[in-house]
């Protein structure tokens, strides 16, 4: 069998490179007859170490990293004597202590194969789950679903067998299923790795929730931001119906399943589950009141399953391996896997995929390896820009919701932004409220006009302009915020701010 080279095709990969080194590995291989096949696979989430070229010959996998193009004639000469040498080598791929320490569920495949091969897909236990979901049916399904213990991955943590029960029990001719593909979170990119590094994952889990609430159609609503997501998913897409896997007749069940992309203008709050919905309707997206849920009326007025890349895809792996599988790991009400994305200043940032339960500092230091830039970690924001500031002493909290919420944090989509002791926190509380005002879909008074009021009095705190008051005056208007705003955008912004305020009050003024 052909030497088989394994290149990212992922978008990480490509901004380090990846496509320089593939071109380079091809004429590399022509100009000495060697033959070779070089297989564009997606990303393992070991960001730094790509581009991450892998060989695999005589049934082992060996990995080299971070390669550039100028390397490739070194690592050709190694593998033909003794490859353990090259100082670019990591030994066997699945070895790497990074790769070896984690449990990956969700990202099993990812970075195994050609992301579009279904061959690849069916032989790691692809479409396992959708055969068991069609002899299941509906209520069979939400049943695991719920026994599993999911929680929607996209923030808010609810349990994904509940909504898809209340959509199930909702009559109604036509229902849909949207997969929110927004990630707007800072320092997030789970789902675009999924996206990428495992499609067919993500369409299994979609049809699979169609099948559980007789919805026949699904759209992934993807940020515009991720032009090498959309062509996967487009290319996955057009694989599966040629397969029989989507269109009219799932795998000759009877069973009708549609999936579409459609790409969002790259507005954060249209990761807001009601805006997004107005945005798949072809309006502004503006946040809805609430109730209706959606899932009674949600797009087009219509019973609809809105859930997170991350919680769609990890159905498949409920489906596969039975619900006991997956409540086996975790801990508390926390089920499962975690997926942390270790990003900022960090050493070794990319995906970490974790039973719930580690401590962040185990993350930070064991995974992440301390900072980029050598210097002391100062502060860690958890769940995006609306999660809050936590100081060193905070870092022995075990990662699962319940505890984050213990602290006044939380873990949103796992986005963990590293910053070393050189940050200025008066600027990023002040940043917060910028970021809100920017943000904010403009319907209510607190977020629309709080957040314009809050960065003009952070400013005159920094100032020192009459520091106590102002203070009082920060006070209150956060607690307007979020008792009064109408979704979370408004509601957490003060999460940041107060926890910037608390924990590093030296740096305002
Ligand atoms: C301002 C704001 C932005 C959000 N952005 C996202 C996002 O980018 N992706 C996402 O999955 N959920 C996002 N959410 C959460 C969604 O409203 C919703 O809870 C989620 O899509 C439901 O899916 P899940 O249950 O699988 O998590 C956001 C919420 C708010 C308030
Ligand atoms: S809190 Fe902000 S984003 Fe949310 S509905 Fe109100 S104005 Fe819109």
């Amino acid at each position: 069998m052909n030497t088989r080279f394994f290149v990212p095709r992922d978008t990480t990969a490509l901004a380090l490179g990846s496509d320089e080194v593939a071109v380079a590995l091809g004429a590399e291989l022509a100009s000495r007859s060697l033959a070779g096949d070089v297989v564009r696979n997606g990303s393992r989430g070991a960001f730094w170490l790509e581009p991450l070229l892998e060989v695999e010959q005589a049934g082992q996998r060996l990995a080299f990293g971070p390669v550039a193009a100028a390397d490739l004639p070194g690592v050709l000469d190694a593998l033909q004597g003794v490859p353990g040498e090259h100082p670019l080598c990591l030994g066997p791929v699945d070895e790497i202590p990074w790769l070896a320490s984690q449990q990956r569920l969700t990202f099993a495949r990812a970075g195994q194969d050609d992301p579009l091969s279904l061959d690849a897909y069916r032989r790691q236990e692809g479409f396992r789950g959708l055969e068991r979901a069609l002899e299941l049916g509906p209520q069979g399904i939400v049943d695991e679903v719920t026994a599993s213990g999911l929680r929607g991955r996209g923030g808010a943590a609810f349990p994904a067998g509940i909504k898809w029960q209340t959509v199930l029990d909702t009559p109604a001719e036509q229902k849909y299923i949207v997969c929110n593909a927004d990630e707007g979170d800072s320092g997030t990119f789970a789902d675009r790795l999924l996206m990428e590094a495992d499609p067919y994952q993500l369409i299994e889990g979609m049809i699979i929730a169609g099948l559980a609430v007789e919805a026949t159609q699904g759209f992934i609503y993807l940020r515009s931001e991720y032009p090498a997501a959309l062509g996967v998913l487009n290319a996955a897409i057009a694989g599966a119906e040629a397969a029989g896997y989507l269109g009219d007749d799932i795998g000759g069940s009877g069973r009708a399943f549609h999936l579409e992309v459609r790409v969002g203008a790259g507005a954060y709050i249209c990761g807001e589950e009601t805006s997004l919905l107005d945005s798949l309707e072809g309006k502004r997206g503006m946040v809805r009141t609430k109730p209706p849920l959606p899932a009674i009326r949600g797009l087009f007025g219509q019973p609809t399953v809105v859930n997170n890349v991350l919680t769609l895809a990890a159905v498949s792996t409920v489906l596969a391996r039975g619900s006991q599988y997956y409540h086996d790991f975790g801990s508390g009400r926390s089920r499962g896997t975690l997926t942390v994305q270790l990003a900022g200043n960090i050493r070794r940032g990319g995906l970490v995929e974790i039973p719930f339960g580690a401590t962040l500092r185990e993350l930070l230091e064991d995974f992440g390896g301390g900072t980029f830039s050598g210097r002391p970690m100062r502060a860690i924001q958890v769940g995006g820009p609306l999660g809050a500031y936590l100081p060193e002493p905070q870092w022995d909290t075990p990662v699962d919701y319940e505890a984050f919420a213990a602290i006044g944090a939380m873990l949103g989509h796992g986005g963990v932004v590293v910053f070393d002791d050189t940050v200025d926190m008066g600027a990023q509380a002040r940043f917060a409220m910028e970021f809100c005002a920017a943000e904010s879909c403009g319907k209510c008074t607190p977020c629309r006009i709080g957040s314009t009021r809050g960065l003009e009095v952070i400013d005159r705190i920094i100032a020192r302009e009459a520091p106590a008051q102002n203070r009082a005056l920060l006070n209150d208007l956060c607690d307007t915020m979020e008792s009064a705003s109408l979704c979370a955008m408004g509601g957490l912004t003060p999460n940041p701010v107060r926890s910037a305020l608390a924990h590093f009050a030296e740096d305002f003024g």
